[in-house]
């Protein structure tokens, strides 16, 4: 019910929808087959000013909520999940800067990703270190007035194609996960390299990289809060807000896939009447559509409480992930089953949907990780 949702809400969600149908949808297959990146829609993101919008106004954005970026998010993957992405990591890499960075590195760093200007990543994941966030084996070593990197990162979304990195490395080993320190690593600085893409199932427009720190030197006020230590808490921090994300990409990939599924559904004859008409057919599309909307809504609550600033916001952004990530694998494996053979081959857009919708549940925190987040919120509230 976008009806509901703040005015400017429903603006930011119209406006996504405009660039998503004039601009993303007609590239998507083509993108798909090419691994190109979009950079046709990100300019039409910057000419219809909803890059960067979360970013505060002090520094060149909007101020806008979760809440907004979901709604752009949504409407950009009704259209292509990938393009959905290229979008959100965006929000990934710049929150750390948001929630933790000095008064210096938000002066230096927002405004050009507010305006789009820059692409920015986010390097938590290392090849030994995915759900184990905390157990990453890259370093930061103080060297005078600057820091040496060295290690790798996986996963990096938006790879390459970024020009901003935030970084997480140990500054001291010995104090687990409060000796992870963030760093912004600029494209470029040398020691950086942008390693091996990975070939990935769906959401192929989005180069997924290696990162290799080899002696990478950043200059010290690049250390993110200008504080040891403190990176790991940013990196969680950071979670909590982009998940919502995550989830509002898988329910705009539901969405387009079960538009899809009805508008065939309706044309294919068979048995001398459409497939629509059979109740077998009705019922699915149904049980598709409450399960979107169910998702959908839980997604908008959990961006709500994060844009309200209530406390302990984790579990409502781990709840709103699984439920939307899961109920995108399942509408969008349906569509495909509701188009047979033709859903299995690549002349219709669904299968497209189901391969961008797996991802969903594994990025930003596996849906494994997320009942792990909610159990434990669970036992802190029983025990209070
Ligand atoms: N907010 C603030 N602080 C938090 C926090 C939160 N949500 N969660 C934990 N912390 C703090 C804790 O308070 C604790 O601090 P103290 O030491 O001061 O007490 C510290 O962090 C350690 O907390 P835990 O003991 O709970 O940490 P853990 O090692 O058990 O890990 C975890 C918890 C939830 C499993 C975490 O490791 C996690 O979220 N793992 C998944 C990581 C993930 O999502 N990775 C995806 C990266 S992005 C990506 O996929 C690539 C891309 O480009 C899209």
């Amino acid at each position: 019910m976008t009806e509901l949702l703040p005015p400017r809400t429903q603006e930011y969600k119209a406006r996504a929808r405009e660039v998503a149908e004039k601009y993303a949808r007609p590239v998507a297959a083509e993108l798909d087959r090419t691994g190109e990146y979009p950079w046709s829609v990100i300019q039409a993101l910057k000419d219809y000013d909803l890059m960067g919008i979360w970013i505060p106004k002090e520094y060149g954005g909007h101020g806008a909520g979760v809440l907004d970026m979901c709604v752009v998010v949504e409407e950009l993957s009704r259209a292509c999940g990938g393009i959905g992405v290229a979008y959100a990591v965006n929000a990934l890499g710049s929150f750390p800067i948001v929630l933790g960075g000095t008064e210096e590195q938000k002066q230096k760093y927002l405004p050009a990703v507010a305006k789009g200007e820059k692409l920015i990543a986010f390097g938590l994941s290392e090849k030994w270190s995915g759900s184990d966030a905390g157990s990453l084996i890259a370093t930061a070593q103080k060297d005078g007035d600057s820091y040496v990197i060295n290690g790798e990162k996986k996963w990096n979304t938006n790879g390459g194609v970024a020009s901003l990195y935030t970084v997480y490395a140990a500054t001291d080993r010995s104090r687990g996960t409060r000796g992870i320190s963030a760093f912004i690593v600029e494209k470029g600085t040398p020691g950086f390299e942008i390693g091996k893409r990975e070939d990935t199932m769906g959401i192929r427009c989005v180069p997924v990289h290696e990162l290799h720190f080899k002696n990478c030197r950043v200059p010290a006020e690049n250390l993110l809060g200008g504080k040891e230590g403190t990176g790991f808490a940013n990196a969680m921090m950071t979670l909590d807000r982009a998940r919502p994300g995550v989830a509002a990409q898988a329910v705009g990939l539901a969405q387009g896939a079960l538009e899809w599924a009805i508008r065939y559904t309706s044309e294919r004859q068979q048995f001398g009447q459409s497939v629509m008409s059979f109740q077998a057919i009705q019922f699915m599309l149904a049980d598709m559509a409450i399960q979107i909307e169910a998702a959908r809504q839980l997604v908008y609550t959990a961006a709500r409480a994060i844009d309200a600033g209530l406390p302990n916001v984790s579990k409502l952004a781990a709840m709103a992930k699984v439920m939307a990530t899961d109920t995108a694998m399942r509408v969008t494996t349906d569509a495909v089953q509701l188009f047979g053979g033709y859903g299995y081959c690549r002349d219709y857009p669904i299968e497209k949907y189901m391969r961008d919708a797996k991802i969903t549940q594994i990025y930003e925190g596996t849906n494994q990780i997320q009942r792990v987040v909610i159990a434990r919120a669970l036992t802190r509230e029983a025990d209070q």
